[in-house]
């Protein structure tokens, strides 16, 4: 069950150590974002929260309010089981034109309870889900597991969704092990279908691999986000001093509710997650959850 091993993420230390081998900085100013920048985000919020949804309920789309919220959402496939495959489901959005991928996460109370001593590393990203990427390229061994179970289901039934609906554009979603799952899905997907555009927005995102992946996720996804709750714990494990480096694109939501723009990677400033929550004991796991402009993640 990967939750026992997403738990070792909470109780690991999370030194805030700035890689001094961090590749993509850029000189930008962190910037708030526009309330109708804000609103933007409301449906993918949706959909993260939606990957919670079994797969039965996400094929009839009526599994509470979240679900609903995205009324003229078109399925086109779903599985797993909520348990040692998160439940995941593809669909069409025709309002934001884009098919839509998510992965169920894990909220706090599944993983605050269990103690394990379940283990991770680092390891080389799969050479057959993700062709010709380097072996230097390391990612958390058991979210590449867990991706690994449903990728190529995934992928045959975005090719689906695709040409039924005559788009060119992937989004993919999800909240806390669910952002983690659809961060390396946007990356198997752009590499599986480059004439398609992709991006991702993740929602409590764990860091998912080394630097070298943290690299080269900013090429294939520039203009990705990862959204994080105020002083939520998740986006700051596995620790940096563990290698673990976090693409850039955080948005952060601050405790007055202003969403701000942080530019780079795991920047420091304490307007960001990465300074504003230097160790766990500085971080509270309800916020991980949300609110995400007023969506608590779950179903
Ligand atoms: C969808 O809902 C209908 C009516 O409630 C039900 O008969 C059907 O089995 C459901 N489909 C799935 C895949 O669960
Ligand atoms: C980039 O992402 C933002 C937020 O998801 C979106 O509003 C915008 O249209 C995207 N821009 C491009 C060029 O894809
Ligand atoms: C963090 O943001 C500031 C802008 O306030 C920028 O100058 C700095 O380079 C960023 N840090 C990182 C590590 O990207």
């Amino acid at each position: 069950m990967f939750a026992q091993t997403f738990f070792l993420l909470l109780v690991l230390p999370a030194f805030s150590i700035a890689s001094p081998t961090a590749g993509i900085r850029t000189r930008q100013a962190i910037t708030a974002l526009s309330t109708a920048q804000i609103e933007a985000y409301k449906p993918y919020t949706y959909y993260a929260s939606a990957g919670y949804c079994s797969p039965s309920t996400t094929i009839n789309w009526s599994c509470g309010a979240n679900c609903q919220a995205n009324p003229s959402f078109i399925p086109v496939a779903s599985g797993g089981d909520g348990d040692s495959v998160q439940f995941w489901f593809v669909g069409y959005d025709p309002t934001l034109n884009s098919v839509i991928v998510s992965h169920q996460g894990t909220d706090s109370s599944e993983i605050l309870p269990l103690i394990t001593d379940a283990e991770f590393e680092l390891k080389s990203i799969s050479s057959t889900l993700f062709p010709g990427v380097s072996s230097s390229v390391e990612v958390h061994d058991g979210f590449g597991k867990d991706q690994a179970q449903t990728a190529t289901a995934i992928l045959a039934a975005v090719e689906q969704a695709l040409s039924a609906h005559s788009t060119t554009a992937i989004t993919t979603t999800g909240h806390s092990l669910g952002a983690a799952l659809s961060l390396l899905d946007a990356f198997y997907l752009s590499l599986q279908l480059p004439s398609v555009t992709v991006n991702f927005i993740g929602y409590g995102l764990p860091r998912v691999g080394n630097q070298a992946f943290a690299n080269l996720i900013d090429s294939k996804l520039p203009n990705l986000s990862h959204v994080n709750n105020k002083e939520d714990v998740v986006p700051i494990l596995p620790g940096e001093f563990l290698g673990f480096v976090h693409p850039s694109g955080e948005m952060h939501i601050m405790d007055n509710n202003a969403w701000v723009a942080c530019p780079g990677q795991d920047n420091d400033s304490d307007e960001c997650s990465t300074g504003d929550v230097p160790t766990i004991f500085e971080g509270d796991s309800s916020d991980h959850d949300g609110p995400y402009d007023g969506v608590e993640m779950g179903c």
